[in-house]
């Protein structure tokens, strides 16, 4: 997978792959989640990103599986949905799991699992990761898999907002849906 992966992606695209890959199997070790899983999931998460946005979105349409407005509009989003196509198609993963680790990567999800949050993290504060906040982030994210979460949902939320992009639901939805299971 990694040989194949190399060879379609941009250097700097694949060594980010790999990084969080291992990142999400520290993370898997820590929370007792299947590393296996955690590596292909980290590894293959934007397999997809070897396509511009015109061409994900041209895709997209072909293979009708466009989700809504906003990814139609911001089609870089796309690369979640198209990671699982070619994740199964090119890749022959077939794991509901990791599937869906893939797919929730961009965006967060409500109800997201282990491994989902894992690897929405791992892509986070990977080793090449630069932003303010982000070793304090690293460390949360081995002390507490859901407040780190958390935390990365609103930096992507203010990230958004201070780019003056749209703002997908999908990650509000995260965010409240996990605001309220911490609470709980
Ligand atoms: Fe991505
Ligand atoms: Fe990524």
């Amino acid at each position: 997978m990694k040989e194949k992966l190399n060879s379609i992606l941009r250097e700097d695209r694949f060594e980010h792959s790999v990084n969080v890959m291992e990142c999400a199997v520290k993370l898997s070790v820590c929370y007792k989640e299947d590393p296996d899983k955690a590596a292909i999931a980290g590894l293959l998460h934007d397999c997809a990103r070897f396509l511009e946005p015109e061409e994900m979105l041209r895709l997209c349409e072909k293979l009708d599986i466009i989700t809504d407005d906003v990814r139609k509009e911001n089609p870089k989003l796309l690369h979640d949905v198209l990671g699982v196509f070619f994740a199964e198609k090119e890749f022959g993963v077939s794991d509901p799991e990791i599937l869906s680790a893939i797919r929730s990567h961009t965006t967060g999800s409500e109800n997201m699992t282990r491994l989902q949050k894992i690897v929405f993290l791992a892509d986070f504060i990977e080793p090449g990761r630069k932003f303010k906040g982000v070793e304090e982030l690293r460390d949360l994210a081995f002390e507490d898999l859901d407040k780190a979460v958390l935390k990365a949902l609103d930096h992507t939320i203010r990230f958004v907002l201070k780019k003056g992009q749209l703002l997908h639901m999908d990650t509000v939805n995260a965010r409240n849906w996990l605001l309220r299971d911490i609470n709980k």
